[in-house]
């Protein structure tokens, strides 16, 4: 991070904010958490709040843009928020502009947080944080990331056929917000492993601090 004079800014006042995007099951997560904790930075897992207002929604307790003004923090860790139907209804209420901008400001100021945080979502790197210090925008192929989210819901009966055509909608629903930044870097995680990318992406940010 440049002063307009030139002049750094001295590290222990910089706060370093992290985008990674990408579509659904490309392992953004995981790397996401891994960069975080890798650098003890903060880490905000932004599907989670639109997940929140998902659930919020199936619950009948209110309609989605109420939800995304009043986030109750508790709801993060409910167990529910990472099955298949809050999925389906995160990416509905994803697509309604007054909660996108409910759920802005909680997002920017959950970005300068200190050190540093990391945020992993669809926008992060356009809309939430356009001038973060790295921007990355992690992809797989929809057979790769079918197939791991079929090795997560195997247990549940749920076929490969009908996992593939789950990720497959929820990129046309998603495609409007999870669009890559003009200067994100992109990682093509299809033929790596977690440990791998993570070693690239901590590499990336190392050489270029
Ligand atoms: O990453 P995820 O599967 O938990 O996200 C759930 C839904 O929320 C997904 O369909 C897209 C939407 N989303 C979004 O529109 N913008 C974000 N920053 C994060 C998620």
């Amino acid at each position: 991070m440049v002063w307009a004079h030139g002049l750094r800014l001295p590290h222990d006042l910089r706060i370093m904010i992290i985008a990674i995007d990408g579509p659904s099951a490309a392992g953004k997560g995981t790397l996401a958490r891994g960069v975080a904790k890798h650098l003890g930075y903060h880490f905000l897992d932004t599907g989670s709040l639109y997940r929140m207002v998902g659930l919020s929604v199936l619950r009948g307790k209110s309609d989605a843009v109420a939800a995304a003004r009043h986030l109750n923090p508790t709801a993060f860790n409910d167990a529910e928020l990472r099955g298949e139907k809050v999925a389906e209804a995160a990416s509905k209420v994803a697509a309604i502009p007054e909660v996108r901008q409910a759920l802005l400001e909680f997002q920017r100021s959950f970005a300068q947080k200190k050190p540093g945080a990391v945020l992993d979502g669809r926008d992060i790197g356009t809309v939430i944080c356009p001038t973060a210090d790295f921007k990355f925008y992690v992809t797989a192929s929809v057979q790769a990331r079918a197939e791991r989210r079929f090795k997560e819901l195997e247990a549940t009966g749920v076929t490969l056929e009908e996992i593939t055509e789950d990720v497959k909608s929820r990129d046309e629903r998603d495609a409007k917000q999870s669009q890559p930044a003009d200067d994100a870097i992109f990682i093509d995680t299809s033929e790596l492993t977690a440990e791998e990318c993570l070693h690239e992406v901590i590499k990336v940010i190392e050489e270029g601090q």
